[in-house]
């Protein structure tokens, strides 16, 4: 059970504030009757809580896929660059969303925001093995021998060993790369080190969940419950 008004304001469509005058002039209705006050206690999974007689479309945590374009921070917020949270309305803004893991700021492709701490620890870390998978093009004629030592698992110049990898060459200057780990410039620091370094990156996948081919570059939207379930498993 949690408070009324904690519920309401964690929709990002109103302010406590907000909630208790909607109290007051009897806006808001818990199971058909109207809510005694903002502190009430309300099960939102078991409770029907409408405003205005509209259901408050209640959801614990939110999960949005952004297709995050080239030039935005992977960041909450920043003093002067724009940050992937500034492409959100805002809503969505004040509901606390964190980017799962970081694309560089010329990387684009799939972004996952969300408030759900345990699901982002889960598709973050390397112990439980979600692949990401990522779109490269390179200056440079790709060869098995790049497989070959992505897959042995590579150490990088400055010591950084890296888990074994996938590169599938899709043509000379282009490859798929799967990681499930995700260390700072990994694919182009990988890439680099074989004398190819990338000159365009886009993540196109995170574990079962693809980037929706119809979001435009700076579109999100909300994954569908059966999203959620995938990345869950
Ligand atoms: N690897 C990189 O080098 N950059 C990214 O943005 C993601 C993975």
């Amino acid at each position: 059970m949690e408070r009324l008004d904690k519920i309401l304001s964690a929709t990002g469509r109103w302010s406590r504030r907000e909630v208790k005058l909607l109290v007051k002039q009897g806006r808001i209705l818990v199971d058909g009757r109207p809510a005694a006050a903002p502190e009430q206690k309300v099960d939102p999974a078991a409770m029907e809580i409408t405003v205005d007689g509209a259901d408050i479309g209640y959801r614990r945590f939110t999960y949005l896929m952004l297709h995050k374009p080239a030039g935005v921070l992977s960041a909450v917020e920043d003093k002067r660059q724009q940050t992937v949270l500034d492409l959100l309305p805002q809503e969505l803004q004040r509901q606390g969303l964190s980017p799962v893991g970081r694309l560089d700021k010329d990387t684009e492709g799939l972004l996952l925001l969300t408030n759900d701490g345990d699901l982002t620890h889960r598709l973050l870390s390397p112990r439980y093995h979600v692949d990401k998978v990522y779109y490269a093009r390179v200056d440079g004629r790709l060869e098995p021998s790049d497989c070959q030592a992505f897959a042995a698992g590579m150490t990088l110049g400055d010591g950084l060993k890296c888990m074994p990898a996938g590169l599938e060459i899709l043509g000379p200057d282009e490859a798929l790369v799967t990681l499930q780990e995700g260390k700072f410039h990994q694919v182009k620091r990988m890439l680099a080190a074989r004398g190819k370094p990338v000159l365009y990156l886009k993540r196109l996948s995170m574990g079962d969940l693809q980037l929706d081919e119809d979001l435009q570059p700076g579109e999100f939207r909300h994954l569908t419950a059966e999203e959620v379930a995938l990345l869950q498993r």
